[in-house]
């Protein structure tokens, strides 16, 4: 038996444009997913198709049980925590020697298979390495992890990301001249972003004009300004919408003492707080129960 657990994520900046082959920044955070798989030498039908996309990618069949903190469907990246955590499991369980590259590899191309080609290689490599990601074109690159305190405002509104996706790419075609300087300046807001990841107030300030530009996109949402707004005023040092918009969640930054305060309110707006943190460590064994 072998229980390993993988980590949720949070885009820090540049979520929409990096569609658009522009830079992002993403964060792995600390809730997690947990997975024990078992060689039972029998497959146990699993309910999801990323944990059947898992043995079948590795050639094996083994019982799994998963327990999981990361809400889904949230945008937190929850399927790819499952997925990589899912396979170091079965790695260990049956002494597959699969190194962390295969493993991100492997789970990119189980995301990619069961959302239809739909999926961006940005939520499996956070899960798999931990850290602070910058995405770039087609390449990765861990930048020096920082640690941010931070709130996660799930706004409790569904949304769908390809749908968000779709969305902005015909704003742009019908809007280009509005658009494309909106995205660059997106760019511009993550650029200068990488030379301030120690400096939260000045972070924080980054934040909040990302959080702007993504309204100009269109991908904002009612409860997520509120939950933007009411972070702001409890004292954060800046908040936005993370990941697809239209609904899920919100980030905020802020300073330590207050982060208790940010989190009471935003659930004060019928929102579920998450109180977190950079997970440095991304996938990684746990003791066996
Ligand atoms: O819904 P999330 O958190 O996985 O964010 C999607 C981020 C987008 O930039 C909108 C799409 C993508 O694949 O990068």
């Amino acid at each position: 038996m072998a229980t390993w657990s993988a980590p949720g994520k949070v885009f820090l900046f540049g979520e929409h444009a990096v569609v658009y082959g522009k830079p992002g920044i993403a964060m792995a955070i600390k809730p997690r997913v947990f997975v024990t798989v078992r060689n039972t030498r029998r497959a146990q039908r699993a309910k999801s198709p990323y944990i059947d996309g898992c043995f079948e990618a590795m050639g094996v069949v083994g019982s799994v049980y998963i327990n999981s903190q990361i809400p889904s469907s949230s945008g937190l990246g929850s399927s790819a925590a499952v997925t990589v955590a899912t396979l170091s499991a079965i790695n260990d369980e049956f002494a597959l020697h699969k190194n962390r590259e295969d493993i991100a590899d492997m789970a990119f191309e189980i995301e990619k298979t069961v959302q239809k080609g739909r999926a961006s290689p940005t939520d499996t490599t956070v899960s798999t390495y931990g850290g602070i990601i910058l995405i770039s074109g087609g390449s990765r690159r861990r930048l020096p992890p920082q640690n941010m305190h931070l709130v996660v405002g799930d706004s409790l509104v569904s949304h769908n990301t390809s749908k968000m996706v779709e969305q902005v790419s015909e704003l742009k075609k019908n809007h280009p001249a509005i658009v494309d300087p909106v995205l660059d300046a997106i760019e511009g807001v993550s650029m200068s972003a990488i030379h301030h990841l120690s400096n939260p107030k000045e972070l924080g300030n980054y934040m909040n004009m990302n959080h702007a530009l993504l309204e100009a996109l269109g991908v904002g949402h009612p409860q997520l300004s509120k939950l933007v707004l009411a972070a702001r005023s409890a004292g954060a040092f800046g908040a936005k919408i993370t990941g697809a918009g239209g609904g899920g969640c919100m980030v905020a930054l802020c300073p330590k003492p207050l982060k208790h305060r940010v989190a009471g309110a935003i659930e004060a707006c019928e929102a579920r707080a998450i109180v977190t943190g950079i997970d440095t460590e991304g996938a990684r064994k746990e003791k066996n129960v």
